[in-house]
């Protein structure tokens, strides 16, 4: 294998703010109220706190390690030194990313198409619930995909550094502040008090599940929620498919791994909390948990116009255009990851241009996001798939792979480090996290050919 020069970023300050780019996006404002919402509340937060530090933290530190350690893209980062048989996970890492940005971009979407919708007042008439469904499957749908992807693809193209590091420093303080200046302005509407009940105190019987077995019935920690769970700190970080091995393969050897994890971890986490702090005593001040209803899918879309309705004037207008404008910025940073994880595959693979593999997985991406464009169920269908099941599938191998594998894993870990959290780092990796993803793994597996089957046969 060829040795090949990689570029490095221009300062730390580049990496951190690429890496915290990719995490900060649609899973903060949209997947985690939705599951939240989903999941009956308070109770889902807390297993998703519990989770993020015994699986998200481990497994984010490893990333660093094996994408600093090899300085590659993931498919060649995981064929070194006779270890060759892991060179199959890169493959799959590949497919998952190429299966979360085809739905990724149609959610993407749908964020132009609100702050356009902003910008021309429409936004502030309709109803909200109406206009959700209206405008989020479908060929509307359909061609703000296409546009997204379409400028996704484009700064690809471009190479590595340009505009990413530049964008994040500006963009996601300023989408920080919107969020949190909405969450005060919800925290004076009537009712909001309801939403902080739910949200922020836990029914603890929601956490339990009755099962049956042969006859009796039994309760347990509910599994599904447990994986949606998961599944979402796998996804907030852009965990589990090669995103931030990627992007640590540009990082250089003075950084400490345990204090980036914390740092990006930590900013992507407040992001998220604060969403569901501004989402929450709105919903339950303006009455949507009825419009909510069945389908939480919509909770972020549906929920926040109304907001913008009631703040109403130039305010609302102006508020309601530069959150989706933000939104649908952290929306980029975060696909630019995602197919940059592809396109530097292709390109340390198969030897072939930049601007072929961009503009190549672009398009494939685009043709692949179509069925989700044009129907939520196939989106949501998809983000199952991809956005939870194989990004644990991902995680699950990774970490046996650097936890047992991976021979130069310790050393690599031990550059730039500051303090010294190896031992319940590498307590976690070996004996925490695989087995809880595999079971994890099992419960949503046995599951996914029924769902998928019932979708298609439409039952
Ligand atoms: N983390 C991003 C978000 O929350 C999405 C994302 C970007 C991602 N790159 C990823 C998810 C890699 C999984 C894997 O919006």
């Amino acid at each position: 294998m060829a040795e090949i020069k990689r570029e490095r970023w221009g300062t730390r300050a580049g990496f951190i703010l690429a890496a915290i780019g990719s995490a900060v996006g649609l899973g903060n404002m949209w997947r985690f109220p939705y599951l939240t919402a989903e999941y009956g509340g308070a109770s889902f937060v807390f297993l998703y706190i519990v989770l993020l530090f015994l699986i998200g933290l481990p497994v984010m530190t490893a990333e660093l390690t094996l994408g600093r350690g090899s300085r590659r893209s993931p498919v060649q980062a995981l064929s070194q030194k006779g270890e060759q048989s892991w060179h199959w996970l890169g493959y799959l890492f590949v497919l998952t990313g190429f299966g979360i940005l085809s739905y990724y971009s149609v959610i993407a979407g749908w964020t132009v198409r609100y702050m356009l919708d902003s910008l021309t007042g429409i936004l502030m008439e309709v109803n909200t619930g109406e206009y959700f469904n209206s405008i989020s499957e479908g060929q509307d749908a359909l061609i703000y995909h296409l546009l997204f992807m379409a400028i996704t693809t484009g700064i690809v193209l471009g190479g590595v550094r340009k505009g990413i590091e530049r964008s994040v420093k500006l963009l996601i303080p300023t989408l920080f502040f919107l969020t949190f200046g909405l969450a005060i302005w919800a925290f004076y509407q009537p009712g909001s008090m309801e939403g902080y009940r739910f949200y922020l105190a836990p029914n603890w019987k929601n956490l339990l599940e009755t099962y049956t077995l042969g006859g009796s019935s039994f309760s347990f920690l509910n599994l599904n929620m447990l994986a949606a769970a998961a599944g979402q700190t796998f996804f907030t970080l852009s965990l589990g498919m090669g995103a931030i091995i990627t992007y640590a393969s540009y990082l250089s050897e003075e950084e400490d791994l345990f204090g980036e994890t914390l740092i990006i971890s930590f900013s992507n986490f407040s992001i998220s909390f604060i969403a569901g702090l501004m989402i929450f005593p709105i919903i339950f001040s303006t009455n949507l948990i009825d419009e909510i209803g069945d389908s939480t899918i919509g909770t972020l879309f549906v929920t926040l116009p109304e907001a913008f309705q009631k703040i109403g004037g130039w305010w609302g207008t102006i508020l309601s255009f530069f959150f989706f404008f933000c939104l649908m910025l952290a929306a980029l940073t975060s696909a630019i990851s995602l197919l940059e994880v592809v396109t530097s595959t292709l390109i340390d693979e198969f030897n072939i241009s930049r601007k072929n593999a961009a503009a190549g997985s672009g398009l494939a991406i685009f043709l692949g996001g179509v069925p989700a464009a044009l129907s939520i169920g196939w989106l949501d269908l998809a983000d199952r798939i991809s956005g939870q099941f194989l990004l644990m599938v991902g995680g699950f191998f990774l970490t046996i792979y650097i936890g047992w594998v991976m021979k130069s894993a310790l050393d690599e870990l031990r550059r730039g480090m500051k303090f010294n959290a190896i031992p319940l780092w590498l307590f976690l990796i070996r004996y925490i996290v695989p087995p809880a993803l595999l079971a994890l793994l099992l419960t949503i597996g046995w599951e996914l050919p029924e769902k998928i089957f019932n979708f298609l046969t439409g039952s």
